[in-house]
């Protein structure tokens, strides 16, 4: 699959989770769309409690979306917030993103849409997976 002819298509699906973001505490609205390898595209936002740590990123909220619909295995995954600086999944995040996704792509964008790339790798160098239980 070319993933960076799709790059556009999964800003815009990002962009738009993000305007469905609860965000009350933070006032921090970040959208995110995975692209898994059925070629479909699952869209999350983040979602804040009033118990401040319960509150779930809007990577993690897009890849149970699609883990939900029966996916399994993550390409990409594109991270969209308001302003300037575009972001980069939380460690929480990579971990979550890595158990299905350990060679993903994940494009970073601010709100203008500019945007950088970092593999899977990059962002989580050494890092655990299921196939460290295997035989265990
Ligand atoms: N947040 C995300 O949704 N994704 C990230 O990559 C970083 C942080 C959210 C969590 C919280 O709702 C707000 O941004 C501020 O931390």
């Amino acid at each position: 699959m070319d993933i960076q002819a799709i790059i556009p298509e999964l800003l815009a699906v990002a962009a738009e989770a993000r305007d469905k973001a609860y965000v009350p505490y933070s006032h921090y609205p970040v959208g995110a769309a995975v692209l898994f390898a059925s070629g479909k595209i699952y869209r999350g936002c983040n979602v804040e409690n009033a118990s401040y740590g319960l509150t779930n990123c809007a990577e993690r909220t897009a890849v149970f979306n699609g883990i939900a619909a029966g996916e399994r295995e993550i390409l990409a995954v594109a991270i969209t917030v308001k302003g300037n600086n575009a972001g980069s999944p939380c460690g929480a995040c990579r971990q979550v993103i890595r158990e299905f996704g350990p060679q993903a792509l994940v494009i970073s964008a601010a709100e203008n849409g500019e945007y950088f790339t970092r593999t899977l790798t990059e962002l989580l160098p050494d890092s655990f997976g299921p196939e460290f239980l295997a035989g265990s």
